[in-house]
C-alpha cells in the first residue's frame, strides 16, 4: 500500500518545511526592504492569494486524487496525449521553429525539442520535467548554499567568525564561494555531508523519515526565530532597521515589485516543481486540504516575516547598512552579530536556523523524482533514493566548483556558448539557476494550472478538495459556466452556491493564476520589461 502522513500536522509541517527555505530568509526581507517595506508585504499578500494558494490547491488535488507521482498525475484524465497537448507541443514548435530563424539557436532548439516531445508523450512530459529535472537541477546548486551554511554554523560555533566588518566577513566568504584554496575541501565535504542527509531522511521513508524530520525542526526553527527576534529589537537602535523592513512606502512599488512579489509566491511555496503534488499523493482523503494550504501558506509568510525581524533590527542597530542577498546573511548579519556580546553563539543559532530551513527545503527536492523512479519505473524506493542521490550528490560537486564563476568549466562553458549561440550567465550555478527558476517553473506551473483548470477539469479537481471538508458548491448560470462547474447536474447532494470557495478557486485556476504566471515569465526571461 501506498505510505501516508501520520498526522495532519506531520503533513503541514512537511509542506511547510519545503516552503520555508533560504527564500524566506534571504530573499523576502531584501526584496520587502527594497520595494516599500510594509507595501510589499502587502502586494506579496496579494499575490499569494491570486497566484500561490489557487495552484498549491491544484497541486494538492492532483496529487491526492492521482495518488501516484508527477508523471502519474498528468494521466488523471486516462490518456497523456490529447487534442489540447497537441495543440500545446504544436505551438512550442511553431514559436520555436520561428526562434531558430531570428538566430535564437539555443533557445529555438531547445523549445522545438519540447514541442516534438509534448506532441510524443502529451502530458506526461510536463510531470516529468517538473517532477525530475527541475527538482534536480535545484538539489545541486542550493545544496552547496545549504553546505556553506552548515560551515558557517561550525565556523561560529568553533568561533572562527570573528570578523568585524563585511570586509573581513568578505574575505572570509570569497575562497568559500570560490570553493578555492583551504576551503576546497571544507566546502565540498559540507555540501556533500548536507546531501546526504537529506538523502538519509529520505531514504527512511515518507512518514519515518520526511515527516518525522519535519515535525522536529520546523518547531526549532521558529523557536531559533523567535529567540533571535527578541535579541535583535531589545538592541538600542533596532527601530531604524524596523522602520526599513516595515514602513510601507507606496511610492516604492513598481511594476517590478509586481513581478518580484508574484515570482517570489511561486517559489518560496515551492510550486511549479512537484513537491506540493507529491506531497499531496501521500494524503488519505479524510484530510482537509483547503485547511491544510491556508496553515502551510500562512507559516511561510510568518517565517519570511520573523526573518526580517531577526535580520535588520540587528543590523541597523549595529550601524550597517543592509545589502542584497548572499551578502547579508553571510557578511553583513555576522559582522553585525559580532559587535554583540557573545556574537559567536547568535551567529551560530542564525545559521543553524538558515540551516535547517534551506534542509527541509532540499529534502523535498528529492521526493519527486524518486516518487517517479518508483511508480513509474517500478524502481524500490531505496535503489530510487540512491540512484537520486548520487546524481544530486554529483551535480552539487560541479555547482559547488562554479558558484563563483565558470573558470573551472571554460571548456564546457565554451561548448554552451557555441551551442547556445549567446552569451551566457558568469558561473554554470546562474545558468542553472536561470534554466530551471526562469524558464522551467513558471512554464511548469502554467501548463499545470491550465491542465487543472482546462484538461483534467475543475469540476473534478473542486470534488477532490471538497472531499474532507463541508463546504457547500452548486447549480448554475453563467458565472458558474466560466468557473468550469456547468454540468453538475447529479453531483451528489452538494449544491454549489454562487459565491462560494471552490467557484472562485475554479474561476481564478482557469483564467487569472495561467495568465498572471505566464506574464511574469515573460518578464523573468527578458521577453517583456516592465
Ligand atoms: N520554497 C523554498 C524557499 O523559499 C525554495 C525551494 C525551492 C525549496 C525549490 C525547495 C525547492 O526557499
Amino acid at each position: 500500500m501506498r505510505e501516508q502522513w501520520g498526522s495532519r500536522w506531520g503533513f503541514i509541517f512537511a509542506v511547510a518545511g519545503s516552503a520555508v527555505g533560504l527564500g524566506n530568509i534571504w530573499k523576502f526581507p531584501y526584496i520587502c526592504g527594497m520595494n516599500g517595506g510594509g507595501a510589499f508585504v502587502l502586494l506579496y499578500l496579494v499575490c499569494v492569494v491570486l497566484v500561490g494558494f489557487p495552484l498549491l490547491l491544484a497541486e494538492l488535488a492532483m496529487g491526492r486524487a492521482a495518488q501516484s507521482s508527477t508523471v502519474g498525475a498528468f494521466l488523471l484524465k486516462n490518456k497523456s496525449r490529447t487534442t489540447f497537448s497537441d495543440l500545446i507541443g504544436s505551438l512550442l514548435v511553431i514559436i520555436g521553429v520561428i526562434l531558430l530563424f531570428l538566430n535564437h539557436y539555443g533557445y529555438g532548439t531547445a523549445v522545438t525539442v519540447a514541442g516534438i516531445v509534448f506532441l510524443v508523450f502529451g502530458w506526461k512530459t510536463v510531470g516529468f520535467i517538473s517532477g525530475v529535472i527541475i527538482p534536480i537541477i535545484i538539489t545541486g546548486y542550493y545544496g552547496v548554499i545549504g553546505g556553506w551554511t552548515l560551515l558557517y554554523m561550525g565556523k561560529s560555533f568553533l568561533r572562527q567568525l570573528n570578523f568585524g566588518d563585511p570586509n573581513g566577513a568578505a574575505a572570509v566568504m570569497e575562497p568559500i564561494a570560490a570553493a578555492s584554496g583551504d576551503m576546497m575541501i571544507p566546502v565540498l565535504g559540507c555540501t556533500v555531508l548536507f546531501m546526504s542527509l537529506c538523502a538519509l531522511v529520505c531514504f527512511s521513508g515518507v512518514r519515518k523519515g520526511i515527516e518525522r524530520w519535519s515535525k522536529v525542526l520546523m518547531p526549532l526553527l521558529f523557536v531559533l526565530l523567535i529567540v533571535l527576534i527578541v535579541r535583535g529589537l531589545t538592541l538600542p537602535g533596532a527601530e531604524n532597521g524596523l522602520k526599513f523592513f516595515l514602513s510601507p512606502d507606496f511610492s516604492k512599488l513598481s511594476a517590478n515589485s509586481v513581478i518580484a512579489a508574484m515570482g517570489h509566491s511561486f517559489f518560496s511555496l515551492s510550486l511549479g516543481m512537484g513537491i506540493v503534488l507529491t506531497y499531496g499523493s501521500y494524503l488519505g482523503k479524510k484530510e482537509n486540504i483547503v485547511n491544510s494550504a491556508v496553515s502551510v501558506l500562512v507559516l511561510d509568510t510568518m517565517a519570511a516575516m520573523m526573518a526580517g525581524l531577526a535580520i535588520f533590527p540587528a543590523v541597523f542597530a549595529m550601524g550597517f547598512k543592509e545589502t542584497s542577498g548572499p551578502v547579508l546573511i553571510y557578511e553583513v548579519l555576522p559582522a553585525s552579530f559580532n559587535h554583540i556580546p557573545g556574537g559567536w553563539l547568535w551567529n551560530g543559532m542564525f545559521f543553524m536556523m538558515i540551516a535547517i530551513a534551506a534542509f527541509t527545503s532540499e529534502m523535498s527536492l528529492f521526493e519527486p523524482p524518486v516518487r517517479v523512479f518508483v511508480d513509474e519505473f517500478k524502481m524500490k524506493r531505496r535503489s530510487a533514493v540512491a540512484l537520486v542521490a548520487v546524481i544530486c550528490i554529483a551535480l552539487g560537486v560541479v555547482c559547488a566548483f562554479s558558484m563563483s564563476d565558470w573558470s573551472r568549466f571554460s571548456g564546457l562553458q565554451n561548448f554552451l556558448i557555441k551551442v547556445w549561440g549567446e552569451d551566457l550567465s558568469p558561473s554554470l550555478f546562474l545558468v542553472l539557476d536561470s534554466f530551471a527558476c526562469n524558464w522551467l517553473l513558471p512554464l511548469c506551473g502554467f501548463i499545470l494550472s491550465l491542465y487543472v483548470g482546462w484538461g483534467w477539469g475543475v469540476r473534478r479537481a473542486a470534488k477532490e478538495l471538497r472531499k474532507g471538508t463541508d463546504s457547500n458548491i452548486v447549480n448554475g448560470n453563467l458565472w458558474l459556466l466560466f468557473a468550469g462547474f456547468k454540468d453538475n447536474s447529479g453531483d451528489e447532494d452538494r449544491k454549489i452556491s454562487l459565491f462560494s470557495l471552490a467557484v472562485l478557486w475554479g474561476f481564478f485556476v482557469r483564467f487569472i493564476t495561467p495568465v498572471v504566471v505566464f506574464i511574469a515569465f515573460l518578464n523573468a526571461v527578458g521577453a517583456v520589461k516592465f
